[in-house]
């Protein structure tokens, strides 16, 4: 097993390119299943999470191949299969987006309950009331999901909670449906958006996705495409705080600054200078900060997938900054960790009142899921002498090479092999 050893300390500076989005990249090879042919993916950026979807349309019957340069192939001509197992989608909770295509093209699907997780409970009764909403027959059967159609038909279907997968999976099982589907209280997330523009691409007739009403005309038949994923907007927000807190002088390229906006105002908000350059974003940090509140919303609200990396930033700030997580019951499994290296954090449910500046100190930390392993490694880049991240398979599952890209930019980072 892997650990990351990082020696604080080093200001970042040059320029970075952001990699494909992996909250884009799911729902879009999930889609692949909804027509009979070949896909083509560029820019899919090589992750662990990549690859268990990889694995699990393997599995349904299709042919998975992942170039090198980020290409994705993937040829759903023979789907034999409609079931994602267990011990899929225990690893990745994502699976649960092969439900809506396979119940669509091919009227059943059966797809393990993902359970809970390390953030949260993280239930999916949004996806399930929306399927049954439209026609489907769902029966839950030793934490399985079955689902049955013979055609889905278009219906009105109001989320209780804003959901970004459930949204994404009702827009891909009304894009067959017989009839037009209301979506209201959708996510806006620039994912979900993406997502549209695929489905679209295919033949869909979707529209106002990156509103909270979306409307889908279903259509009888969907084609493969070629099609570019957009850029990680989380990964650049991780890679713009390991500038501002490094001191650094950064530029982000291939990335979207548009998507960043909720980010870019609070590190600004903060005292970094952040400008966007072309396709890209510089950004300069300074020694400590200005205090500053956060309450993570769903999109176009501030991320709660930035929480735990802005967190660190606000260890360096001068004063006291509160945080609140309003999406996930659990979020703050980093706290303590962050703690042990001498941060001063008091959390009381889902607030986190941090007070700085605290000088952080280096030493033995657990990464316990994959943003808390991101807020970690920027921990360690602050942090006075030697931190081992342990875990940093959960790192590894949503970051393409964060630890090369970091180096690359000056910093002390290494993998080496770890116990645990
Ligand atoms: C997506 O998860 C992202 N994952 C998450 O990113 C992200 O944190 C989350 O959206 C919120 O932005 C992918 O896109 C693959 P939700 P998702 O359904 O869709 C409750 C990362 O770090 N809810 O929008 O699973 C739920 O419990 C990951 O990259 C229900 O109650 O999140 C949560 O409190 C982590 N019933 C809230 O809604 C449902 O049926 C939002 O969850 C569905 C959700």
């Amino acid at each position: 097993m892997q650990k990351i050893v990082i020696r604080g300390g080093a200001r970042l500076e040059g320029e970075v390119r952001v990699s494909g989005s992996k909250n884009a990249a799911l729902p879009i090879l999930a889609s692949s299943l909804l027509a009979a042919g070949r896909s083509i993916y560029k820019n899919v950026p090589g992750l662990g999470d990549v690859r268990t979807m990889g694995k699990l349309l393997a599995r349904l019957g299709a042919t998975y191949e992942e170039k090198p340069a980020g290409t994705a192939y993937v040829d759903t001509t023979n789907i034999v299969e409609h079931e994602a197992p267990y011990e899929l989608v225990k690893t990745m909770r994502a699976s649960v987006l092969v439900l809506g295509p396979l119940l669509a093209r091919h009227g059943r699907a059966r797809v393990s309950l993902p359970g809970g997780c390390a953030i949260g409970a993280r239930p999916i009764d949004q996806h399930l009331k929306g399927l049954a909403a439209m026609g489907a027959r769902i029966d839950l059967e030793h934490g399985y999901v079955n689902a049955r159609a013979r055609r889905l038909r278009g219906a009105t279907i109001v989320f209780d909670v804003v959901t970004v997968t459930g949204t994404e999976n009702l827009m891909m099982a009304a894009a067959l449906a017989k009839g037009r589907t209301a979506l209201e209280n959708a996510a806006r997330e620039p994912e979900v958006e993406e997502l549209a523009r695929v489905l679209n691409k295919m033949g869909a007739k979707i529209r106002g996705a990156g509103t909270s009403m979306i409307t889908i005309d279903g259509v009888d038949e969907l084609a493969p495409i070629e099609h570019s994923v957009i850029p990680d907007r989380i990964e650049a927000g991780t890679l713009l705080v390991a500038a501002a807190i490094t001191r650094g002088n950064v530029l982000l390229r291939d990335c979207l600054p548009e998507h960043l906006d909720a980010i870019i105002a609070k590190l600004r908000a903060a005292g970094a200078e952040v400008v966007a350059d072309g396709d890209g974003i510089r950004v300069r940090g300074k020694a400590d900060f200005k205090p500053t509140d956060i309450s993570t919303q769903p999109y176009p609200g501030f991320p709660t997938d930035m929480q735990a990396q802005f967190m660190v930033l606000m260890t360096r700030a001068r004063g006291q900054s509160v945080l609140s997580e309003t999406i996930f019951e659990n979020r703050y499994m980093h706290v303590p960790e962050l703690q042990r290296m001498g941060a001063d954090i008091v959390v009381e449910g889902r607030t986190a009142i941090v007070r700085g500046p605290t000088k952080l100190a280096g030493t033995t930390v657990m990464a316990t899921d994959l943003r808390a392993s991101a807020s970690l490694v920027l921990a360690g880049l602050i942090a006075e002498g030697k931190t081992d991240i342990l875990r940093i398979y959960h790192l590894d599952r949503g970051y393409d090479r964060l630890d090369r890209k970091l180096r690359a930019l000056g910093a002390d980072v290494r993998r080496a092999k770890g116990s645990v």
